[in-house]
């Protein structure tokens, strides 16, 4: 019997990406600088993840976005290109390098107008933001275990029908994988257990690159 999934091959993979919208110069050469950086470079979100985030954004019409995890910028750029005119992105990390590589893209890929980019411990640029309920989207890609706490301060801050994104939530298929008790799997296990029983949020958790929910809240 066939199964309801089809498992991605290498092949069926590029096949993917090839009838996904394809990055432009700038998200490609971005690649490339990444890629130089050395195995740390496997923290940027994939190609498709990219167009998913983009596309998103233009569903929601969104105006206010934020980010928790920049690293070189991908996502950023994938969102704030999907931005309304006057659309803003928030974006939070704590490394001056790799921001550093980000700002530069940003002004390459011609929305460095539309983002902020805030070196400080993610929680505190968080707690800082207004208590109104404005934001469109928001996009969690940092610290696994601070995940339950960034949800936290943004949902609130979140308006309804508004959506929270949170990559990585398969950790590499550990998250079912009860042998595996690492500090980042936990995390994402108890986050993963809690999301979909939170009564103040439809969910959907999609198998898009290491998995990605989506909450959108009520
Ligand atoms: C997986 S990478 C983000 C990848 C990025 N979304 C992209 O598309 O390239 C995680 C980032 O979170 C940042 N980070 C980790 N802990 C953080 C914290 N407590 N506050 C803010 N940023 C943090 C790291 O510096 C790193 O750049």
């Amino acid at each position: 019997m066939q199964e309801k999934f089809t498992a991605l091959t290498a092949t069926l993979y590029d096949y993917l990406i090839a009838h996904n919208p394809p990055p432009d110069t700038a998200l490609r050469e971005l690649a490339a600088e990444t890629a130089a950086l050395g195995p740390i470079s496997i923290m940027q979100i994939a190609v498709e993840q990219g167009a998913f985030l983009t596309f998103v954004a233009r569903l929601l019409g969104a105006r206010r976005a934020v980010e928790v995890g920049t690293f070189t910028g991908y996502s950023a750029i994938s969102i704030a290109r999907g931005l309304s005119a006057d659309g803003r992105l928030l974006c939070c990390d704590l490394n001056e390098e790799w921001a550093g590589i980000a700002r530069r893209y940003f002004a390459r890929a011609g929305v460095a107008e539309r983002i902020t980019l805030r070196i400080a411990p993610a929680i505190e640029t968080l707690r800082a933001l207004p208590p109104t309920s404005e934001i469109d989207l928001a996009f969690i890609d940092a610290d696994k275990t601070g995940y339950r706490a960034y949800y936290d301060e943004l949902l609130p801050r979140l308006r309804p029908g508004g959506v929270i994104g949170f990559d990585n939530v398969l950790w590499n298929g550990a998250v079912a994988d009860p042998a595996n008790t690492t500090e980042d799997t936990v995390a994402l296990r108890a986050l993963n257990d809690f999301l979909v029983h939170d009564e103040r949020v439809d969910i959907v958790m999609l198998p898009i690159a290491d998995g990605l929910t989506l909450a959108r809240k009520r």
